[in-house]
């Protein structure tokens, strides 16, 4: 599929067929999602995959009931890790060694991130982690599965669920399955999206349609 292609052809997806995402085709996407752009390449995303009746139940309740978490092949669960000296030393470490910084930078560098407290990160975690969750829904749906991202869920009890560790910011739930392409929702007109000039303007402020 074209990029283009993807972009303007996925929608959120509700009804699934009975067919499995396997673990080996989520890894794939994961390969793909790994490419995203993160503040200072720190990468702080983790995704766990909850794809067992038990732990969909378990999320579907903690969902408010929304029957897609059970419907669904699988459901990934997208966190932010507040610690930035987590993968500090590897990725700075691997920016001097191929010339994007200094040795002295890069070891400056480490010793800030290692030195931070997870609090206050969360909009610093949930900033690159939203990205690379975007990137999983159109890597996902360029190989033609199907996702519905998910903000409506009780935070401490998805955590729960997956035994998150503290640092890790729950940022996104999405359920992942194949498209039940004979279902209504499929037949439905995409939704409206604000116009062009609408969203953009140039030099200042405007626009707001
Ligand atoms: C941050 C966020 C939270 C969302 N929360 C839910 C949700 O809890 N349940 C759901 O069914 N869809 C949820 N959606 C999907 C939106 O309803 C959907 O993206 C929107 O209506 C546009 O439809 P489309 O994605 O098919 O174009 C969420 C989407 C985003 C980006």
């Amino acid at each position: 599929m074209e990029t283009r292609e993807a972009i303007c052809t996925r929608r959120s997806v509700h009804d699934y067929t009975d067919e499995e995402v396997t673990r080996d085709e989520i890894r794939r996407i994961i390969d793909d999602v790994r490419w995203s752009p993160s503040s200072y390449n720190l990468q702080p995303w983790e995704f766990v995959v909850v794809d067992d009746q038990e732990g969909q139940e378990e999320l579907r309740e903690a969902a408010y009931g929304q029957e897609h978490v059970t419907d669904a092949s699988a459901v990934v669960l997208v966190f932010g890790n507040l610690d930035r000296g987590a993968y500090a030393e590897r990725v700075f470490r691997d920016q001097a060694r191929k010339g994007y910084s200094s040795d002295e930078r890069a070891e400056e560098l480490i010793e800030r991130m290692e030195d931070e407290q997870p609090e206050g990160n969360e909009e610093w975690a949930v900033g690159s982690s939203t990205i690379a969750a975007t990137t999983f829904m159109y890597a996902a749906w360029d190989r033609g599965i199907a996702t519905c991202p998910m903000g409506g869920w009780e935070a401490d009890a998805v955590c729960e669920t997956v035994g998150a560790p503290e640092t890790w910011y729950p940022v996104l739930m999405m359920t992942v399955g194949y498209p039940d392409t004979d279902g209504t929702e499929w037949e439905r007109e995409r939704k409206i999206r604000r116009s062009t000039d609408g969203i953009l303007s140039f030099g200042e402020v405007g626009g707001g349609e």
